[in-house]
């Protein structure tokens, strides 16, 4: 009913094979790659390549989120590295409709990601080519900032606009959010209507305090919130 994404945002990067292997035999559902070009979002992470490199590590899906402007060019290179979701933000595409399209001709489940400041109207023309909305509960850019609080109702918004799509087309479309996820604030998030959750200094930061590094602590703490939250 839930997934748990950890980011690899806030992974060891000089050993992203075995965070990898670690964190999804710790129970994680998907790994989250976060793709930034230091010119949509102030920051430079990693490219296909490096998809690629932890492809073989992992059967877990790889949910590949673009902070990159332009989207197109990048999207097929993804695909081949292994990618099983993309998401992009519409700000930086020049054509959504295009750019979803060429996801799921790529072979991969598409979806649209939300900054906190963009509304969610870039929905109302599209959901039916989307398997995933991404709601950021920070703003882009970099790990550890804190939720923003009125993402809440943003969340509701959208679940309230997703719900009432699946009454009228049978189909589903996840809702994820990402951004200063924590054991403390999981569960209102649930409730609010996320169903995939984002988590990376959460999951990456207490698990680097055990030696070895552990994450399965953490990621049934997240899931038992997860689980409370639901009765
Ligand atoms: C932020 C990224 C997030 C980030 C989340 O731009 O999209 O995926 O890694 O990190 P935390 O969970 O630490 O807020
Ligand atoms: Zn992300």
């Amino acid at each position: 009913m839930y997934r748990i994404a950890p980011s690899l945002l806030s992974a060891d990067f000089s050993r992203l094979g075995e965070e990898v292997r670690d964190v999804v035999a710790a129970g994680a559902d998907w790994i989250h790659f976060d793709v930034m070009d230091n010119h949509y979002v102030p920051n430079l992470t990693v490219g296909p390549l490096v998809c690629e490199a932890i492809r073989p590590h992992t059967t877990a899906p790889i949910d590949v989120h673009l902070m990159v402007k332009p989207v197109d060019r990048i999207i097929p290179d993804f695909a081949k590295a292994g990618a099983n979701l993309i998401t992009f933000h519409p700000e930086a595409s020049e054509h959504i409709d295009r750019s979803l399209g060429l996801i799921r001709d790529s072979g991969c489940q598409a979806g649209l990601v939300f900054n906190p400041a963009t509304p969610l109207h870039y929905l109302d023309h599209v959901l039916d080519k989307l398997d995933i909305v991404l709601l950021m509960s920070v703003n882009p850019g970099f790990g550890g900032q804190k939720f923003i609080p009125e993402t809440l109702a943003k969340l509701r918004a959208a679940r309230a606009k997703l719900d009432a799509y699946t009454e009228r087309s049978g189909r589903r479309i996840l809702l994820e959010i990402d951004g200063g996820v924590k054991i403390d604030n999981i569960a209102e998030i649930a409730r609010a209507g996320a169903d995939t959750f984002v988590a990376g200094s959460a999951v990456f930061g207490a698990g680097r305090e055990t030696d070895p590094h552990r994450y399965d602590s953490v990621i049934a703490a997240l899931r038992a919130e997860l689980a409370a939250s639901a009765s």
